[in-house]
């Protein structure tokens, strides 16, 4: 684990890192100081909104941004761009464990954006985290969704990486970087290939690619929580119809999802039925 005290901001700091003064003097222990600091980056991001107060009775989060935004008390903020190396190393003074979480989530994102934000970002917030004892990366379906098709259900996360579109490989390199982590630095390394995060399931199209809001802060917290190793798992809900293969999800973390994307689908319709 590292030691000092990175550059904190209040809410709402669009740039920069600038030192803010606490509510209480530094030297005082706040109540649950004790607990392990998890560095989330993107953590102003939707999948972070989601997680936050998923993992916030267990962790002391310091959610790292280049924009800003409100955060509770027991939050630390930091804005800044982790694309400076100094800015990286800087986060992650004093992490416990990152949640790697910044990057740009569009499928359909231009390949000069996802190789700048999802692989020249990734080996930097990796490459500052080489202290850091536990990583979990924000990867996606998408790294295998050129297997998505009925004859190859349900895909292993075994198989070797299948992208369909420029996203998934630059989430593919992402999961290859984390893995020559691992390696290098004998630090527990998990990608989850997150499905759809943070969106309210309206669209039975989506269901086969939908994780729910609660099933994201299980499968997080398994994987931040698990026995230390490495791995690439599927982060989806409970599908009727397997396409993604969550038995590893299953046997290695301990990831059960509870939700299932027919019953919300079927709720959402009986709504619209009675108005
Ligand atoms: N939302 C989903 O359905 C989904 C599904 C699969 C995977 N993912 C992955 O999860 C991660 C988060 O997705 P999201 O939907 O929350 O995206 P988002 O765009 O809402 O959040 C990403 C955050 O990263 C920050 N960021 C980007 N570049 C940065 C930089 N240089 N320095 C500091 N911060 C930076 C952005 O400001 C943003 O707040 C992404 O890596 C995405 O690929 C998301």
């Amino acid at each position: 684990m590292n030691g000092g005290t990175p550059p904190v901001t209040q809410p709402g700091t669009q740039s920069g890192t600038q030192q803010v003064p606490q509510s209480a003097p530094q030297s005082e222990p706040r109540p649950g100081n004790d607990r392990p600091l998890l560095v989330v980056t993107g953590g102003m991001g939707r999948v972070a909104g989601v997680l936050r107060p998923r993992l916030r009775p267990r962790y002391r989060l310091r959610l790292v941004d280049r924009v800003g935004g409100p955060v509770t008390q027991d939050e630390e903020l930091v804005v800044t761009d982790l694309a400076s190396k100094e800015a990286a190393r800087s986060a992650m003074v004093g992490a416990d464990a990152l949640l790697h979480l910044a990057g740009e989530p569009s499928p359909t994102a231009q390949w000069e954006r996802l190789y700048a934000t999802n692989i020249v970002l990734t080996e930097r917030v990796l490459a500052a985290a080489a202290d850091v004892p536990r990583i979990v990366f924000g990867s996606s379906v998408h790294a295998a969704g050129g297997d998505s098709r009925p004859e190859r259900y349900p895909i292993d996360p075994a198989w070797e990486p299948h992208p369909c579109c420029a996203y998934g490989m630059s989430k593919v390199v992402g999961e290859a970087l984390a893995r020559m982590h691992a390696d290098t630095h004998g630090s527990s390394v998990v990608s989850l290939r997150l499905g759809l995060t943070g969106f309210p399931l309206t669209d039975p199209g989506h269901a086969r690619l939908w994780l729910s809001d609660d099933d994201a802060g299980r499968l997080v917290t398994a994987a931040l929580t698990a026995e230390p190793g490495y791995g690439v798992h599927f982060g989806v809900s409970a599908n009727a119809i397997p396409h993604w293969d969550t038995t590893s999800s299953a046997r290695d973390l301990g990831y059960l999802p509870q939700d299932d994307p027919s019953d919300v689908l079927a709720e959402a319709a009986e709504v619209s039925r009675m108005h």
